[in-house]
């Protein structure tokens, strides 16, 4: 593709990923008992806090894999991002599904996550494969922790959003295993720390708005 080809598909998904229109792959992970549990007001407003909270993580995911493919020139290294990129986009679908499941809503700040993580991306992508790499792999890797995290707090008669995260968890662990295997850096300690409280700023607000 062509530079202007690249920014263009760029564009595309940018629009695509903030107004919704985005189909999964891969059918959504289904629960053991088909989702069918009842649950309480109380547990549908925490599963669909969590839920928003992932989605944004993944607009988050989408900004940060197309701005680092947008700025290599590693052909091998682009196809790579663009590969978890689409998977990244069966999580977008698969939580805002549940989402409307749960009667509720994505973040109203999801332009402002996606402009602030592809400007993360493509400064990531301008200091080289190894960093760039090195930034996926440190973002997959929190990502998996924060998921678990989700998995301990959710409710346990929520199974249809908990298959919904154990999967995105397996996905984002192999993410993470490719970015290293590909020859992925290690970040300097205040680099991860400050990756840990710009996600925390985000998990916290996106819990609510
Ligand atoms: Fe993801
Ligand atoms: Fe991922």
């Amino acid at each position: 593709m062509s530079r202007v080809d690249q920014v263009l598909a760029c564009a595309d998904n940018a629009l695509r990923t903030l107004s919704g229109a985005y189909v999964a792959s891969r059918s959504c992970p289904v629960a053991s008992d088909g989702g069918a549990a009842e649950l309480t007001p109380e547990q549908r407003r925490l599963s669909a806090a969590l839920m928003r909270v992932n989605h944004v993580g993944e607009v988050c995911a989408q900004a940060l894999y197309n701005a680092q493919s947008l700025t290599t020139d590693d052909a091998v290294l682009q196809r790579q991002f663009d590969a978890a990129a689409r998977e990244e986009s069966d999580h977008l679908a698969w939580t805002k599904r549940r989402l409307q499941e749960l009667d509720d809503r994505t973040s109203l700040l999801n332009p402002l996550w996606y402009a602030g993580a592809f400007g993360i991306g493509l400064l990531a992508g301008r200091l080289g494969p190894g960093i760039s790499l090195g930034f996926v792999a440190e973002t997959e890797r929190q990502v998996e922790l924060h998921l678990q995290s989700h998995l301990d707090r959710m409710p346990a008669a929520d199974h249809a959003s908990r298959a919904i995260v154990q999967r995105m968890m397996e996905d984002e662990a192999r993410h993470a295993a490719d970015a290293r295997a590909a020859g992925a850096a290690d970040l300097p300690a205040p680099v991860k720390l400050a990756m840990r409280l710009a996600a925390k700023v985000m998990t916290r607000t996106a819990h609510h708005v």
